[in-house]
């Protein structure tokens, strides 16, 4: 079989087209992918153009264009690629390839050539039956395997395309950075249910607070901190990223395992426990403006980004597709399997709007009748850290779309308060205000509809807020 390194880059531009260019997630620009491998740009102009015939990728026009992936990845073989790139995935050709003049000479009869036809069919039926999704899904395995001897330090040589590119596999085993296993521990958390009177439907908690970094935002982090290591802008710079804590924390706790460096720009106004885990953790932290929340923070990480660009990957969580892709390729397959697809409604607070976006819009899928239901604070100014509103903001989420929540439930501090505390007392969930939002939004829903089986976002501890004494007592 021949594989030229056009195969080799095609299957590497769909990858990371799978990953970061889906519809909803928004085109990549062939000079970012382009970029990524340190291809020149015409040459991944070419892959994209067989691609795109092939039907495998679309493109969109204009200043903010790019490519698609035409097709869920499952659905695209790597025979799919091979044949838009090489125009065939085996070559066998007696006439222009003999070996011996007069036996490979096709007017011949050959004993030798129906076996290689034989094997070329069966070599075509094994490429067929691998997808995109089978090759992503190796490439985690991949990491989750090296995860098994530990390296004290991270390796610098890590580069992109580590499984599929110009390096054998036996080099990347030993050259490649090696997952910590604690980032396995990240994901497949249980889906609790809450006690409800009979008849009055279901409510189900996924109990993010039970990440290795107490939130839903492990997932994320640990998504983006792999897209900054396939990228190659990781473990050489330090990551940096604006955040409420949540994903400050997972950055810090995940990147700490991996010898990664970490700056987080916080709101002063942050929870003293975020402050105090993200310094635990080893992040430097720059404190912003309390009064300019979470897009001065954002602004402060720009800057700093903009001024040291060789010494900070600035991970962007608000727009950064990985962290919609954490979701679609964990959160919601998880909650589909559990509730083995039985859920009427989804909700889930926004803040980034990735676990909605991703989580979401996987479930839609699956089950185009699903209600989608997000939640926000009920004005600009509330209590709910990590939420923004979204109504109201300058600057919303690149990542939102507002056509994947079927509804928007707002929600008060106080009814959220009240909520998370009557989860800790009642089940003895210890969840945050936010979680407290989202369940006070599930409880409408079954009152609303008692055949409803509405699945929530745990989305963090509420030990991270044990500095606001006077939230949790009884009122
Ligand atoms: C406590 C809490 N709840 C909810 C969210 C919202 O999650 P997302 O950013 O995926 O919308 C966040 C985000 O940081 C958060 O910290």
């Amino acid at each position: 079989m021949r594989v030229t390194t056009w195969t080799e880059y095609s299957l590497i531009i769909s990858i990371h087209l799978a990953k970061r260019g889906r519809k909803g997630a928004g085109p990549v620009a062939a000079r970012e992918l382009a970029d990524s491998e340190r291809l020149p740009a015409d040459y991944v102009e070419q892959i994209l153009l067989r691609l795109r015939r092939a039907g495998l990728v679309e493109s969109v026009r204009g200043a903010r264009g790019g490519y698609y992936l035409a097709k869920e990845p499952a659905a695209i073989s790597v025979r799919d690629v091979m044949a838009a790139s090489e125009h065939q995935t085996f070559e066998i050709n007696c006439a222009t390839h003999p070996v011996d003049d007069d036996r490979c000479n096709p007017g011949h009869t050959c004993s030798i050539r129906p076996v290689w036809y034989a094997l070329q069919q069966r070599v075509d039926e094994l490429l067929t039956s691998i997808s995109l999704a089978d090759l992503m899904k190796q490439e985690a395995d991949l990491f989750g395997e090296l995860a098994q001897s530990m390296l004290p330090e991270p390796d610098p040589t890590y580069r992109s395309g580590f499984l599929f590119g110009r390096r054998s596999m036996a080099v990347v085993t030993k050259s490649a950075m090696r997952e910590p296993e604690l980032w396995q521990a990240v994901g497949n958390t249980p889906l609790l249910s809450l006690q409800l009177p009979p008849g009055h439907g279901r409510i189900y908690l996924k109990a993010e607070w039970l990440n290795p970094g107490g939130s839903v935002k492990d997932r994320a982090a640990r998504a983006i901190l792999r897209d900054g290591l396939c990228r190659g802008e990781l473990p050489g710079k330090r990551l940096l990223d604006a955040s409420s804590g949540n994903t400050g924390i997972a950055y810090a706790m995940l990147a700490a395992a991996a010898g990664i460096g970490v700056t987080i720009c916080l709101p002063a106004n942050a929870s003293p426990e975020r402050r105090a885990l993200l310094e635990i953790y080893g992040a430097e932290v720059v404190l912003t403006d309390r009064l300019e929340g979470t897009d001065g923070a954002v602004e402060r990480a720009r800057e700093i980004a903009t001024d040291a660009p060789n010494r900070f990957y600035y991970a962007d969580q608000y727009s950064n597709p990985a962290n919609t892709q954490a979701h679609r390729d964990t959160t919601g397959p998880e909650i589909w399997t559990q509730t083995q697809g039985s859920l009427t409604h989804f909700v889930a607070a926004m803040g980034t709007t990735g676990t909605m976006m991703g989580t979401g819009g996987f479930l839609k899928e699956k089950k185009p009748g699903v209600k989608l239901v997000g939640v926000q604070p009920d004005s600009p100014l509330h209590g709910l850290e990590g939420l923004k509103h979204l109504a109201t903001t300058p600057n919303p989420p690149a990542l939102y779309n507002p056509a994947v929540p079927d509804a928007v439930a707002e929600m008060s501090t106080e009814t959220a308060d009240h909520t998370a505390r009557w989860l800790a007392r009642q089940a003895g969930y210890l969840v945050g205000w936010s979680a407290g939002a989202a369940v006070a939004a599930a409880l409408d829903i079954v009152r609303q509809d008692p055949q409803a089986v509405a699945v929530v976002i745990g989305c963090d501890t509420g030990a991270r807020y044990l500095s606001d004494p006077h939230r949790w007592a009884v009122k």
